[in-house]
């Protein structure tokens, strides 16, 4: 079968393979499922891999397989499978258990874990190829009405994990009505997020680079009832005198130095959730840190920060996308903008990653398969 691979911390090194086709019983205890892919996404992490900046081949390969953002359909099933039957959608999340307690008790997303395994990032082969093999635990099922979207929901389950994070944190709170959020970054994980706060009907206010004439990201934010400003005219900080100060805010640009903005805008007893994976060695300064740290004291705030998603996440994301495309029909597929169909066509889907302004890009994906 056809795979798209890198080697690793070479730039530019993204190249078709030829592989063996995997099947069921290559999991172990009659559980794996065989997967054909259906869609995979191509995000900021491919593109970052393959410009050399992270990425960890498997053992004893010299190439990784990308691809953690997929959708796919069972076409085979071990014999102690119960869960799903084959002709079912699938989408399989990327994490997966290493030594840390953590990882033990099934929330490997709270990793400790210096090396850790995610699939198309880390140590194991990724979705980026026909077919994939997977322990059935790692599956998560689709309702075909959402088919059309569903590579959408990886991304979406980082999302949702923050917003777990902020409620169990917020905990500490005995009530915490929070009314509005600012959310920074409005690419494709940014109008996730603007989507899964207003299923739960905060006021959301995205905040994005471009502006907002003739910017499809800016229309779907206003398409479901968020506002969108361009930080070229109004930075997140000068925001509050228009919007007054955010309960939570979910920073999601990939530019570091606006989380102290992000800090300074957060209301009494808010949360800042942090989710960019920032690779750079960006440093900045002129940060107003004693008005930023008395400020966090004085008024209870906090700030996490996010990584990965677990089964839970994923789930919490289907039904977001259900509500969604009840209130919303056809917001969602909006942001699927560039479609490569084919593997072998791996060099156009790279070419709109590095130049997704350029081709005004929201998501990209590979079909390798029809629905
Ligand atoms: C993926 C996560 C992963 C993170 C760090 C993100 O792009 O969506 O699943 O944990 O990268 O590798």
């Amino acid at each position: 079968m056809k795979a798209v691979a890198v080697i690793p911390k070479k730039e530019n090194s993204v190249h078709l393979v030829e592989m063996d086709k995997p099947s069921a019983g290559d999991v172990k205890g009659g559980r794996g499922v065989l997967v054909e892919v259906v869609r995979v996404g191509a995000c900021g992490t491919d593109r970052e891999i393959n410009n050399g900046e992270y990425g960890v081949a498997p053992p004893g390969s010299e190439f990784l397989v990308l691809g953690h953002e997929n959708f796919g359909r069972v076409v085979e099933i071990g014999e102690n499978v119960r869960e799903v039957a084959v002709g079912d959608f699938v989408v399989a999340t990327v994490r997966r258990p290493g030594r840390s307690i953590y990882d033990k008790i099934g929330t490997q997303d709270f990793t400790t874990d210096e090396k850790y395994f995610e699939r198309g990032i880390s140590r194991i082969h990724g979705y980026m190829a026909e077919y994939y093999a997977e322990n059935v635990e790692y599956l998560v099922k689709i309702p075909e009405k959402l088919a059309e979207i569903a590579v959408l929901l990886e991304p979406l389950s980082i999302i949702e994990k923050g917003l777990k994070q902020a409620s169990d944190i917020q905990e500490r709170l005995k009530i915490w009505h929070p009314k509005t959020a600012a959310v920074l970054g409005t690419g494709n994980v940014g109008l996730l997020t603007v989507m899964a706060l207003r299923m739960r009907g905060y006021d959301v206010h995205g905040f994005g680079w471009e502006l907002p004439e003739d910017y499809l990201n800016a229309e779907l934010c206003r398409a479901i009832g968020a506002t969108y400003d361009s930080t070229q005219k109004t930075s997140v900080t000068d925001s509050v005198a228009k919007y007054g100060q955010y309960d939570l805010v979910f920073e999601c640009t990939g530019y570091s130095p606006i989380i102290f903005d992000a800090m300074q805008s957060l209301n009494e007893n808010g949360i800042l959730i942090l989710s960019s994976v920032t690779g750079g060695d960006r440093k900045t300064d002129a940060v107003p840190s004693d008005k930023i740290n008395q400020q966090f004291v004085l008024g209870n705030r906090a700030m996490v920060g996010t990584v990965n998603a677990n089964r839970e996440h994923f789930e919490m994301g289907v039904r977001d996308f259900a509500v969604c495309e009840a209130m919303y029909p056809g917001w969602l597929a909006r942001m699927m903008t560039h479609k490569v169909v084919g593997l072998e066509n791996f060099a156009q889907a790279f070419d709109i990653l590095e130049n997704g302004a350029k081709y005004k890009a929201i998501k990209t994906y590979f079909e390798v398969k029809e629905i």
